[in-house]
């Protein structure tokens, strides 16, 4: 492996992203290749898929995409074919989760299940998923097949995991890691490492892109459970309180119940138990001055810290000055 340079100290100005300025141009390619791909004959198919597209979102996972493969030296196509794909799982995750989560609000918009129905979503959820498939089989490399159909499995068994630990107030930490590794971090990893697959990297370089990946996504969903009780509706576009509600046993809640006094401890195991919002006013309260927030924030952040490390192994460029951005933006995000 190559000696590892050291990292540059984070820049200050972290008031608009420079990830986002120096993938502009790529992520317009990623954008036509999204639209392309999203088209079917099927008219719910277009209504529906081009509904939660075209609300946008923070587009991570195609951009890390880029930024390994740009980092390492490949600037063939198949990018933005890949960005696009793993674009697409994430939002077939979308449609499902928010079926099964019960959401209503989604990317400052109804959810598509609020406005289409469970069955549409699911439908169209399908529809998305296997496009993203019928895209990485026409890229033709075996390995790219293998590392987005595992990512994929296990983001179902991640999903099927958390449904099994809804209302149990008892789950330890170690099983809660479980399910976001499985369900967000999986994806993320992926993601990376089909940037490093295309540029042809070493096994072990490979393997550094994909540490970096598997912590940038624990990171993410730490912060992403934190913001459920922290967060604000209108910046996150989703709803606060919607874990609450559906009874799930996130780190924040786990971290009071740890920290809490008798009685605190069961309002919360019995908000778990019965997924109930009634006194959730109460909930955030005690979730803040037990220091769950805190506590969630520095797990967040030593995940983030691990993904930064992994980074030397690239050469040094604007990505890796990028990906090294996105660490510290994924745990001082708000949105
Ligand atoms: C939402 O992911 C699901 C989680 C893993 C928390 P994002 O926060 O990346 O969603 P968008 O794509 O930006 O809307
Ligand atoms: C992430 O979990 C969902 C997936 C990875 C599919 P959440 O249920 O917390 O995501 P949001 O909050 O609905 O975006
Ligand atoms: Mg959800
Ligand atoms: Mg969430």
């Amino acid at each position: 492996m190559q000696p590892t340079p050291p990292l540059t100290p984070f820049p200050i100005e972290t008031s608009a992203s420079s990830a986002s300025a120096l993938m502009a141009a790529d992520m317009r390619q990623v954008d036509a290749v999204i639209q392309h791909r999203l088209a079917s004959d099927v008219v719910m198919i277009n209504q529906i898929a081009h509904y939660i597209i075209s609300a946008g979102g923070k587009r991570i996972r195609p951009m890390l995409v880029l930024l390994f493969s740009n980092a390492l030296g490949y600037s063939g196509p198949e990018r933005f074919e890949l960005a696009a794909t793993v674009e697409f799982i994430h939002t077939a995750t979308l449609l499902h989760d928010d079926v099964v989560d019960e959401s209503a609000l989604r990317r400052g918009r109804q959810t598509a299940n609020a406005l289409f129905g469970n069955a549409a979503s699911v439908l169209v959820g399908d529809f998305v998923y296997s496009r993203a498939f019928q895209m990485m089989v026409s890229v033709n490399r075996m390995r790219v097949l293998e590392v987005l159909a595992d990512a994929t499995n296990v983001i179902a068994e991640g999903e099927v995991l958390q449904l099994m630990n809804m209302h149990d107030p008892d789950l330890s930490v170690d099983d809660y890691l479980r399910v976001i590794r499985f369900k967000t971090a999986k994806l993320f990893e992926a993601s990376a490492r089909i940037g490093a697959v295309l540029a042809e990297v070493s096994p072990e370089v490979e393997e550094c892109c994909a540490d970096y990946g598997r912590s940038l996504g624990t990171a993410f969903q730490l912060i992403d459970d934190l913001l459920d009780y922290e967060g604000a509706t209108e910046q996150l576009g989703k709803n606060v309180g919607d874990d609450l509600r559906e009874g799930k046993p996130t780190l924040p809640l786990l971290h009071a119940m740890e920290r809490g006094t008798a009685a605190e401890r069961e309002l919360i195991r019995h908000a778990i138990e019965h997924g109930e919002v009634a006194r959730l006013p109460e909930i955030v309260e005690i979730v803040r001055h037990t220091g769950a927030i805190t506590a969630t924030r520095e797990a967040a952040r030593a995940e983030a810290d691990k993904a930064s490390k992994a980074l030397r192994v690239l050469p040094a460029s604007a990505y890796r000055e990028a990906l090294l951005e996105f660490c510290f933006r994924s745990v001082d995000r708000s949105a």
